[in-house]
């Protein structure tokens, strides 16, 4: 950690430049840089996978390394990780307390925590758009085939987009009764890098007409600068696969501070999830039992059984680096970087979907995106492609980062207008 945080002290206070990355953080991803020299490639596929730093492996085997030394007294050691990596990615999306970060091992499972905690009876209304992540779109699709949802799907307009406006007004045909309503959204969209404009419009009408709102901020978490606290949704899901470069099983849920209550017994009203453990009891190493449930104070109330530490240790040095660089910062040079890959492609006749804020990554349509990425692949690109929310088209998706050089961004733009290119 000492190492990160001195390269980033070393760039200096101003904006991020290759230069400065290129001496003080390329240092930092040895093994992943020379991986793409041996390979040649050029890796845009950073908002899917995002690449690890060295860190990890010794991160990880610290964290095995009190097992081994320690037996079941590791817990001593695997605790103070544990509160640090909820503290540290509450820093990354803007929440000012650290026990709202619940750890899970996908986002889908936060949603699943999240969708049994609603009181109420009957079936829940449920709000969501056609351009959920497959994850959360089959949980929602999964309780309405089981009769514990109806979920009404937000289309998307002939782009793709879904405009908050639309949102709104399908939030109005939500039931005006009492019963369980919930709002799923996406704060950028993965298909297409739709930045939801006005996402705090949604939430303001989901919750006039009594619903919660679960925003999935996977695509935004380290990529975009955000305040969950001012954006005021009850709940915010989001991981670490991407942006903050932590691997898979170090996904969150995090609770706003206005639906947490001291220790004790949650009351019918009370949105308390029954996706528990022994972790979230309020004193959980005293084996002592009550009838009823008697839940720890603040966000400990969410967490659930026995965690997997080693995810923490897993995510900790692509966290910090983020917090070191400062989303700001990467945010600013992310957007450089997609404007000279951009203005690149438009000498060759090709454009992005459009040109209205996105996340981390460039979209371009094509009508057969697996075999767009194959011809990528076979002349040295890795990207992806996904189905776009509209039409038959599909959308492939070019992400820079802090390792991606300019000569790069040059040499990607030739070979994605060969592919992708009109002539
Ligand atoms: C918007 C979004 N949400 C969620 C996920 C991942 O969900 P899960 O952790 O449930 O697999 C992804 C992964 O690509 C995503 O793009």
């Amino acid at each position: 950690m000492l190492a990160i945080r001195e390269a980033a002290r070393s760039m200096g206070p101003g904006a991020l430049s290759e230069s400065g990355l290129r001496d003080h953080v390329f240092p930092l991803f040895s093994r992943v840089l020379e991986r793409g020299r041996e390979s040649g490639e050029i890796y845009l596929a950073n908002h899917s996978l995002g690449r690890p730093m060295d860190a990890v492996e010794a991160d990880v085997r610290e964290g095995l390394g009190y097992w081994y030394d320690h037996l079941g007294n590791a817990w001593d050691a695997w605790m103070p990780e544990h509160d640090a990596h909820r503290a540290r990615i509450a820093a990354v999306i803007g929440c000012g307390r650290a026990d709202c970060v619940v750890p899970k091992t996908s986002a889908a499972q936060g949603l699943r925590a999240v969708l049994n905690a609603i009181p109420g009876e009957g079936p829940i209304s449920v709000v969501s758009t056609r351009g959920e992540f497959d994850s959360i779109d089959s949980v929602l699709k999964m309780h309405h085939h089981r009769g514990r949802a109806r979920v009404a799907w937000a289309e998307p307009d002939e782009r793709g987009r879904f405009e908050a406006d639309d949102l709104v007004r399908a939030i109005g045909d939500l039931p005006s009764g009492a019963g369980p309503k919930l709002v799923v959204v996406s704060a950028v969209y993965f298909v297409t890098g739709q930045v939801v404009e006005g996402l705090d419009r949604v939430i303001a009408a989901a919750h006039e007409r009594g619903a919660i709102v679960v925003v999935d901020a996977y695509h935004a978490a380290g990529a975009v600068p955000m305040s969950f606290d001012d954006l005021g949704a009850d709940f915010m899901i989001g991981g670490n696969y991407k942006y903050t470069r932590g691997g898979p099983g170090a996904c969150w849920l995090c609770i706003h501070p206005r639906h947490l209550r001291e220790a004790g017994t949650p009351g019918a009203a009370d949105l308390a999830t029954t996706d528990t453990g022994w972790f979230a009891l309020a004193d959980p190493f005293s084996y002592s039992r009550t009838d009823e449930p008697r839940l720890a104070a603040g966000g400990d109330a969410w967490l659930e059984a026995t965690p997997p530490v080693l995810a923490y240790y897993q995510a900790r040095a692509g966290l910090e680096l983020t917090l070191a660089l400062g989303i700001e910062r990467l945010r600013a040079y992310n957007l450089r970087q997609q404007t000279m890959l951009t203005d690149a492609l438009r000498a060759h006749g090709i454009g992005p979907l459009d040109d209205k804020p996105r996340g981390a990554f460039v979209p371009i349509a094509t009508a057969d995106g697996p075999a767009a990425v194959a011809a990528l692949r076979a002349r040295g690109v890795d990207a992806d492609a996904r189905p776009c929310p509209s039409g038959s088209r599909w959308v492939v998706r070019f992400c820079p980062d802090v390792l991606t050089t300019s000569d790069e961004l040059a040499r990607a733009a030739e070979i994605i207008a060969s592919v992708l290119g009109p002539g």
